[in-house]
């Protein structure tokens, strides 16, 4: 007869609901493994033999043959193991198959029986709450992560012998062992307060995390261009508990995850200007996400942008429009989320200098320009010029803190949030409408702006957007001449940038 165990592989970021079916006959003693294994799974036939001995079980000294089902699914990584071995524990009568009916099993198996970690355990859980099941038994590290989903019971099992105790659910038997529940370490984040001088560089800064916005800072060298960027994660929204999953989810299968607890703050990605388009985006024979999807609910940031490979930043357009990208390779097809805010960072021309100031040649101005105009730019809301700061300025206190900040970009999230259920940069057109309350001075300036020929129909929505994320930092409930000018003016500094 044979047995069943269920178990999940992850596919892209979905969990995917695996069989694994044991047959033991007789026959010359073997142990084979089929259904499209990787690597991996196969080495699994040995550290699973290892692990059943070295914990006193027995090795079925007959022809033992595993299938993991669906054949056409490819499966990854050693997080089978512990389904495979509880396959030929039931299949061997050595643990009662009744015990495994609505329960699903994953992790990996070192010699010795121990459980080790795995990646992807909550996209796991997920998966096994989906598909109905009552119980997931997981490595006792990873138990913290799958207990994020309250509805399945998690047993932690640290060592294949506990096996039996795990299952029955009478104890878990590893909680005397469990590590102390992590506490969320409030992680130091680099401060507003050391940055001197540059309001308007810091009110662009509030403006585009308070409205998930894209934002490109160029100025000359020393200025503080990354010095302001990598300031924005202290001043980003809080994460809502259904982001906070997706985030934890995506880390986890990214083996990013630092401790199976929830994430508690919006990730920030700087990949260096050398990534393809495969690492910003997603793609491999086997698709896997790149920086884009890892940036997801938080924010990607570009450092020196026009040193970044065209053919990579032009990879972005279709994740910064749809807030996903499709990636086909072969027969695959894998779907990852892009939902992020861009920061870019940037000489204004190959000299640095600028203005009057540079000495760049015709041709060098030429292929500059050519690398940051595009239709990058035309999806970058919000463009400021970040310039020398005064020796004044330098000299003296620092304009604002990051908890100040934060508190007013956190009121203004929650504003959207209440009106359209997304930040202000989501905002479709359909809803625009409706959440875009425009005063009528405003009304007619945007028009005039429009008429003018100096706005493309999108330019025009975009400006809108932010202008309202603006009123919203301002508690305006229509959206005034004002909050219009700042967006326009952040606008025009992006076109004249796109024609220079
Ligand atoms: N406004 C400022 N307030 C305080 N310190 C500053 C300021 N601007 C620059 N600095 C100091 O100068 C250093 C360099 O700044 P930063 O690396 O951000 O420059 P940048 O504009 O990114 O230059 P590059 O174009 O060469 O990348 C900072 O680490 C900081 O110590
Ligand atoms: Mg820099």
């Amino acid at each position: 007869m044979v047995t069943e165990v269920f178990t999940f592989a992850i596919d892209g970021l979905r969990p995917q609901a695996v069989t694994v079916e044991a047959d033991l006959r007789r026959g010359l003693p073997s142990f084979t493994i089929v259904g499209l294994a990787d690597r991996a799974v196969a080495e699994a036939r040995e550290r699973v033999r290892a692990a059943l001995v070295n914990c006193g079980f027995e090795f079925p000294m007959r022809r033992l043959t595993v299938n993991l089902a669906p054949a056409h699914l490819r499966k990854a990584g050693p997080g089978f193991d512990l389904a495979i071995a509880c396959a030929i524990l039931a299949a061997s009568g050595q643990i009662p198959r009744e015990s495994l009916a609505r329960t699903a099993l994953f992790g990996e198996l070192s010699l010795g029986g121990e459980l080790r970690p795995c990646r992807g355990v909550l996209a796991v859980a997920e998966g096994a709450q989906e598909a109905g099941l009552e119980a997931l038994i997981v490595p006792v590290a990873c138990a913290a992560e799958a207990r994020l989903v309250e509805s399945i019971r998690v047993g932690a099992l640290s060592v294949l012998s506990d096996l039996s105790a795990v299952l029955s659910g009478e104890s878990d038997s590893s909680e005397a062992e469990l590590p102390a529940q992590p506490v969320p370490a409030s992680r130091y984040l680099p401060d507003l307060a050391d940055v001197r001088g540059h309001r308007a560089v810091i009110d662009a800064l509030t403006v585009a995390a308070a409205g998930g916005h894209n934002l490109l800072l160029s100025g000359p060298p020393g200025t503080g261009k990354t010095m302001i960027a990598r300031r924005l994660p202290s001043i980003l929204p809080p994460l809502s508990r259904p982001e906070a999953l997706e985030v934890t989810r995506i880390q986890s299968i990214a083996g990013l995850g630092a401790d199976g607890a929830l994430a508690d703050q919006r990730p920030f990605r700087a990949p260096h200007h050398t990534i393809s388009a495969a690492g910003l985006v997603g793609g491999g024979a086997v698709p896997i996400p790149g920086e884009a999807t890892l940036a997801h609910r938080g924010v990607l940031f570009l450092d020196e942008l026009s040193e970044f490979d065209r053919r990579a930043l032009e990879a972005l357009r279709q994740p910064l429009e749809d807030g996903a990208v499709t990636i086909v390779r072969g027969q695959k097809v894998a779907h990852f989320p892009t939902r992020f805010a861009l920061i870019a960072a940037t000489n204004p021309c190959l000299c640095g200098r600028g203005g009057k100031a540079c000495r760049c040649s015709e041709p060098e101005l030429a292929r500059h320009r050519q690398r940051l105009s595009g239709p990058l730019l035309d999806r970058i809301d919000l463009v400021v010029g970040v310039e020398r700061p005064s020796s004044a300025a330098l000299a003296a206190e620092s304009l604002t803190t990051s908890a100040e900040v934060a508190q007013r970009v956190a009121a203004a999230r929650e504003l959207q949030l209440a009106r359209g259920g997304c930040a202000n940069a989501q905002l479709i057109a359909r809803d625009m409408v409706a959440a875009v309350d425009c005063g009528a001075v405003a009304a007619s300036a945007l028009a005039r702006a429009y008429d003018g020929g100096g706005l493309s129909a999108r330019g025009r929505d975009r400006a809108l957007r932010v202008a309202r994320t603006i009123a919203d930092l301002e508690g305006e409930p229509e959206i005034g001449i004002e909050s219009l000018a700042q967006a326009l003016g952040y606008r025009h500094e992006s076109e004249r940038l796109g024609k220079r």
